[in-house]
């Protein structure tokens, strides 16, 4: 019988997680891979169902977290049977759902797959935890993008009305009012220990960075490429604001929420901003210079059209909420992050990646 590795990190959530049957879907992917070592780090049974990697550098594949994990499963989210029987045979306690196509530009190329796997697979995922009694949390992955955007200086709150203009922010926003839909229709609060005992909530994070991303057209790894290449980096999009954050920024709030729902399932099944701090929004042309300081060489080349797609110019998230009733806050300045994003991609060549994102784990609860 598969026996998880008996914890070793500082445990920031007093061992909830050791034992814990814990389903991630997109566990293959840049934050899926960060969450399913860290769970396992905690002695979490970590079920991970999610498509191939998309390349042999990606976090997951170096990591060999796959192989580390209860049990590593190929499936697509679209196909919802499929999903119940996973769920029907680990029976998992806690769900993170990530599984997505999550790129804007790419959206714009395949807008009915983004609908279908992002919409439909978030439904798929929330019929399978209906169909599954062993579930008792499910935190559902969305994003900053899935708020209507006006362009505001203020930052978004939970409130603020859904929308998006590409198909990757509508689609998301249309995942918020699917699992709006199913808390109400299925899993509300009011009924919760006559009818059902599930709680459901949704998170926002703001623009994600850490090692073991190579996703196309987002300015990290649009980084690393050209440094690695010798090449000055194209920055299509200078001007664009985002709420830059490393990867277990969000990751802490959703485990912390998900710790929360576990022990006060009706107090805090709603939606959740996990975004930084006000001195984290940068430019995209801030970052990628940071990056190059950083690095301690490259060039930065401005390549915007004013005939692009439409990609928003300025988003941010109001995280106070989380702030004030979770008790999480942003551990990393912008500095900081930058440093830790830099120090998995110069070290993932020669090093073991594993160990590689135990330590930046360790020093990030630090
Ligand atoms: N990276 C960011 O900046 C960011 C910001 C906010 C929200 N998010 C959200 O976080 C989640 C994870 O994002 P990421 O950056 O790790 O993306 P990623 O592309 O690195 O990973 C996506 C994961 O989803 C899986 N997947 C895609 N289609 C699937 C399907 N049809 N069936 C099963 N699995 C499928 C992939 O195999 C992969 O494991 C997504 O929901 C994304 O929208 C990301």
């Amino acid at each position: 019988m598969f026996q998880a590795e008996p914890n070793k990190m500082i445990d920031i959530f007093n061992n909830f997680y050791k034992g814990k049957k814990v389903l991630v879907t997109g566990h293959t992917g840049f934050k899926g891979s960060w969450l399913s070592i860290w769970l396992h780090e905690l002695g979490a049974e970590v079920v991970g169902v999610g498509l191939e990697p998309y390349s042999e550098k990606d976090n997951f594949v170096l990591s060999d977290i796959g192989k580390k994990i209860m049990a590593d499963i190929r499936a697509d989210i679209r196909d919802g049977e499929k999903m119940k029987e996973i769920f029907a045979e680990f029976r998992p306690e806690i769900v993170f759902h990530l599984a997505a196509q999550p790129l804007v530009r790419l959206s714009y190329e395949i807008p009915v797959d983004t609908y279908q796997t992002n919409v439909m697979g978030t439904i798929n995922i929330m019929e399978a935890i209906r169909a599954t009694d062993s579930v008792k949390v499910g935190v559902m992955i969305t994003t900053d993008k899935c708020y209507d955007n006006k362009e505001q200086l203020r930052g978004y709150k939970e409130d603020d009305p859904f929308g998006g203009y590409d198909p990757y922010s509508s689609s998301k926003g249309a995942c918020e009012i699917a699992i709006q839909s199913w808390r109400r229709s299925f899993f509300n609060p009011e009924d919760y220990g006559k009818k059902h005992h599930v709680s459901l909530a949704s998170v926002r994070a703001g623009n994600v960075i850490g090692g073991g991303d190579w996703a196309k057209d987002r300015i990290i790894p649009d980084c690393i490429r050209a440094l690695e290449a010798g090449k000055p980096i194209d920055i299509r999009s200078p001007k664009a604001v985002r709420p830059w954050e490393h990867v277990l920024e969000p990751l802490s709030g959703y485990m912390l929420l998900a710790q929360k729902m576990w022990e006060y399932p009706t107090e805090y099944c709603e939606g959740w901003n996990f975004g930084p701090e006000q001195e984290s929004v940068l430019t995209v042309w801030e970052v990628a210079s940071a990056m190059i300081k950083n690095f301690g060489y490259g060039e930065l080349k401005d390549v915007s059209d004013p005939n692009a797609l439409h990609e928003a110019n300025l988003l941010m998230l109001d995280i106070t909420k989380a702030k004030m009733r979770l008790g999480w806050k942003s551990r990393l300045d912008a500095l900081q992050t930058i440093d830790l994003v830099a120090d998995w991609y110069k070290r993932y060549q020669n090093d073991d990646v594993y160990s590689i994102c135990v330590n930046e784990i360790e020093s990030f609860i630090r």
